[in-house]
């Protein structure tokens, strides 16, 4: 789709879809949230999206202002407009246990996930070393990728013993959620972060350009009794996340 395409006023202003600006401003986000404008990509001046739309160059001037402000856009004198390059970060505490989901939340942002896999598998060697499991038993895994506001952020795969997560299709939309109705709800983690280059199949999902820095974190949680609750692989998108620890001088 082209910015004529995109902008073409026929295909999203409605006289009762409120301020003009406002759906002009949806109109540009969208755009961009759903990858149809690529970071980098230069937007018409505001005179001719003023053309394109048939609207005022203030109402055009107002609907850009905000985009700038949350960073999805950059001005620069002189070189004009473009799609910002990366998304906003997201500062996430190295010290505080807590979801996806609760962390999205806390933010404001809508959380949803695309299912990559489901179900109850034999364990591997390092399932079984981590979970404690038998050779006899089974791995629940859940690994879906996760987006906030309709922008792919991680992939997560986590696995449980199937005494944690008898049944991974319970797991609707956070895995926590379902963990806490059964009284599993990890108390304690152990989280190690490493630097990655993301591969093809991975970058292909996050929407990102194969091999840029991402983020591998594994995390194993614990219950109060000391139980392991789960093992998550996950990659975070690099330009995403921002993670942040407090730090306290040691008492002796
Ligand atoms: C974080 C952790 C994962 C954990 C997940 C649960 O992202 N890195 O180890 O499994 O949260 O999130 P939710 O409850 O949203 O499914």
């Amino acid at each position: 789709m082209n910015i004529n395409e995109i902008l073409d006023p026929t295909t999203w202003l409605t006289p009762n879809g409120g301020p003009r600006y406002i759906q002009l401003k949806r109109r540009i986000e969208l755009a961009i949230r759903d990858g149809l404008l690529d970071p980098g990509t230069p937007l018409p001046p505001e005179r001719e999206i003023a053309n394109m739309t048939s609207l005022s160059r203030v109402t055009v001037r107002k609907a850009v202002q905000p985009l700038v402000e949350d960073d999805l856009i950059i001005q620069r004198r002189g070189s004009g407009t473009i799609v910002a390059p990366q998304v906003t970060k997201v500062e996430q505490s190295l010290s505080r246990l807590t979801s996806f989901t609760e962390d999205m939340d806390r933010r404001g942002m809508n959380v949803t996930s695309t299912w990559l896999e489901r179900g109850v598998f034999l364990p591997s060697a390092e399932e079984a070393l981590v979970l404690g499991l038998g050779t006899d038993e089974s791995v629940s895994r859940v690994s879906r990728l996760r987006l906030a506001d309709s922008v792919p952020l991680a992939i997560e795969r986590a696995s449980l013993s199937t005494q944690m997560l008898p049944n991974p299709l319970a797991v609707v939309s956070s895995l926590y959620e379902t963990l806490d109705k059964s009284g599993s709800k990890p108390v304690r983690a152990v989280q190690r972060i490493s630097a990655t280059n993301l591969t093809a199949q991975d970058a292909e999902l996050l929407e990102v350009e194969k091999g840029i820095a991402g983020l591998q974190i594994a995390r194993v949680s614990y219950l109060e009794s000391g139980e392991v609750v789960e093992l998550t692989h996950s990659i975070y998108r690099g330009d995403a996340f921002n993670f942040v620890a407090e730090l306290q001088l040691p008492e002796d």
